[in-house]
């Protein structure tokens, strides 16, 4: 296993001791979440938590929970969840994010939104002084006139990418919507204007910044794991 991999391991083990019985859970996507998933279905199959409703942010990740048997529902039937659990892409010294570079962005910004606590689980590499330094910003929009929210977005931004898949075609998130990746030169200077300013565009549906949401930083790092908390 590689270092990289061993951090992820151990963030998610981390987050697993969060987890109680009975919780509404929100579970999110990507490769270290998708380690925590394996990690509670079999905590689940050991018959050390029982009575999990999850809710998941992708359909990816829908399949892996329900590969494990964890019982699944949607935000339609559950109105709070106790807790959620996904990764991020950056995380700044105020726990502010940029996430969604895994396709699942407007779900988790959704899912996340109804959770009393979010806990992020990282490594190290993931965190920043200023977002937007060395990712770009995911956006998803609408596929009508696309080519047109790629020009609107080039007046914010340095520079605009709609997102392809291998044969060229743009990439389909799980709503049918496009994917763009923002890129900015000298990083993101005012997330909290940016944000809405991104979403007030009709051809935009959400951004990937996501910011005042996370509750606690679980980060793992070479000398261990590290939780980072919001001060306010
Ligand atoms: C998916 C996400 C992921 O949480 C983010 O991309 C981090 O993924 P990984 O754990 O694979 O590094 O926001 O939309």
């Amino acid at each position: 296993m590689s270092d990289r991999q061993a951090l992820k391991q151990a963030a998610a083990r981390a987050a697993l001791k969060y987890v109680q019985s009975g919780m509404r859970l929100g579970l999110g996507t990507g490769s270290t979440t998708g380690i925590f998933i394996n990690l509670l279905g079999a905590k689940v199959q050991r018959g050390e938590l029982h009575d999990l409703l999850c809710v998941p942010t992708s359909e990816a990740s829908a399949q892996q929970a329900a590969s494990w048997g964890l019982a699944l529902t949607s935000l339609d039937h559950v109105t709070a969840l106790d807790l959620a659990v996904d990764g991020a892409d950056e995380v700044d010294p105020d726990l502010q994010m940029i996430k969604g570079l895994g396709w699942a962005l407007l779900r988790e910004k959704l899912v996340e939104s109804h959770a009393r606590r979010l806990i992020i689980i990282v490594d190290e590499t993931k965190l920043v002084t200023r977002l937007g330094q060395h990712v770009p910003l995911p956006v998803e929009i609408v596929p009508f006139a696309a080519m047109a929210t790629v020009r609107w977005l080039q007046g914010l931004a340095s520079r605009v990418e709609l997102c392809r898949t291998s044969e060229g075609e743009p990439v389909l998130t799980d709503n049918g919507n496009y994917y763009v990746h923002c890129y900015f030169d000298d990083g993101i200077v005012d997330a909290e204007a940016l944000s809405p300013q991104l979403n007030a565009w009709p051809g935009v549906v959400e951004n990937g910044l996501f910011l005042n949401m996370a509750t606690q930083v679980v980060v793992a790092t070479e000398d261990g794991i590290q939780i980072l908390e919001r001060s306010s």
